[in-house]
């Protein structure tokens, strides 16, 4: 599956893309709102994870790397995946690679991926879930139309500390 937005291509993981993802796992300003620095190891496995998903049937886990055209090379991460079946919620999240970052590919490749969801997967509301500091996060949120529904406390165990996460969502009949 694969999907061609302005200005990326949105396609599967493979197994090459281990690369690419070791060089975006070991930047440190990736995962400041998110977990401690990930070995080698956890990059095998989720890497993995990605390639396993695509196997599911009926699919509920996607996770599509963004590329940049003529390139192949992975600069980013986008997922769609099933929160619960019975009410249609689907989770969307993002990682850009940090010399990527302000150029608007989170959104641009969220916003394809969200569209399809609703418009292919009878998608009823998507939730996206962030740190309370992670200000680039809240953007996307922001500009793809997402209304705040709320703050959770103390959801997140980081750096010997809770944090408080927001929780955005969009419902379909707000996405026509
Ligand atoms: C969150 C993230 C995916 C945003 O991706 P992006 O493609 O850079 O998003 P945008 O270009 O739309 O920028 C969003 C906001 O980030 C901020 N931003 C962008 N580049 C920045 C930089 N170099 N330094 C600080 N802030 C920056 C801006 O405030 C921007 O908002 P604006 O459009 O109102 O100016 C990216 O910052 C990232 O991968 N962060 C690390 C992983 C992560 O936290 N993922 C989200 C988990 S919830």
């Amino acid at each position: 599956m694969e999907f061609i937005t302005a200005r990326l291509i949105l396609r599967e993981f493979k197994e090459g893309d281990f690369e690419a993802l070791r060089e975006m796992d070991s930047k440190p300003e990736m995962h400041t709102y998110e977990r401690k620095l990930p070995g080698e190891i956890e990059t095998r496995e989720a890497l993995d994870e990605y390639i396993k998903n695509q196997l599911e049937v009926p699919r509920t886990t996607f996770r599509f790397a963004m590329t940049l055209p003529p390139q192949d090379t992975a600069v980013g991460l986008i997922k769609l995946a099933r929160q619960w079946e019975l009410t249609r919620e689907w989770e969307v999240g993002w990682t850009v690679h940090p010399q990527e970052w302000g150029k608007g590919y989170a959104g641009e490749a969220a916003w394809t991926v969200m569209d399809w969801g609703f418009r292919e997967l009878n998608v009823h509301r998507i939730v996206a879930f962030c740190h309370v500091g992670n200000v680039a996060s809240v953007r996307v949120m922001e500009k793809l139309g997402m209304h705040r529904d709320g703050r959770l406390r103390e959801t997140r165990w980081l750096n010997g500390k809770w944090w408080d996460e927001y929780v955005y969502s969009i419902l379909e009949k707000e996405w026509k």
